[in-house]
């Protein structure tokens, strides 16, 4: 009876340990696993980005395509704009005030438009009044980097 008892407490145990393993076994496959966290920070950015596609899109704007490449859209389009000068699609005819910005599309720059574009850029065509949350603007421009590497 006794030897009985110390079986199940034993297996138990061996079960408690076999959860504490995999448990961790599955933090270790999370931490180890930056792809993982990177998917859904994408899959967040795509979704925001839905909102800027009522005047954004992604197209390649070709040499050949000129006004083509805004095709029904207000904005120009938004293809590889990180690490891009400012107000430079071709065949796109910007604001006079993001022209004379002088600005560069590298991540913190970008994250300052997207967060009021108004305040980068007093005088802007971009009527858009900005995305407020810091990690869905982080994730709008890893959307934006992957989309048009
Ligand atoms: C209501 C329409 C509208 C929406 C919505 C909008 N934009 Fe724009 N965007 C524009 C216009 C128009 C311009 C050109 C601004 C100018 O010439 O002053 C622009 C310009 C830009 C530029 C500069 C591009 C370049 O070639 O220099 C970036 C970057 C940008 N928008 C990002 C975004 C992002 C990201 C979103 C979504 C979070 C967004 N925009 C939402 C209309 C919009």
């Amino acid at each position: 009876m006794r030897r009985q008892r110390l079986q199940i407490v034993l297996s138990v145990c061996t079960l408690l340990a076999c959860l504490a393993g995999v448990d961790a076994t599955l933090t270790a496959v999370a931490a180890e696993s930056p792809l993982l966290a990177d998917a859904k920070v994408l899959r967040r950015g795509k979704i925001l980005w839905l909102q800027c596609t009522a005047c954004h899109d992604l197209a390649s704007p070709s040499p050949g395509m000129k006004d083509d490449a805004t095709i029904g859209k207000i904005g120009p389009t938004l293809h590889g704009v990180i690490g891009r000068s400012a107000a430079t699609v071709e065949g796109y005819r910007y604001s006079d005030a993001l022209r004379n910005a002088g600005l560069t599309w590298d991540k913190p720059t970008l994250d300052r438009w997207i967060k009021e574009p108004a305040a980068v850029v007093p005088g802007t065509l971009m009527a858009f009044i900005g995305v407020p949350d810091e990690a869905d603007r982080r994730a709008l421009i890893a959307y934006l980097e992957s989309a048009t590497r």
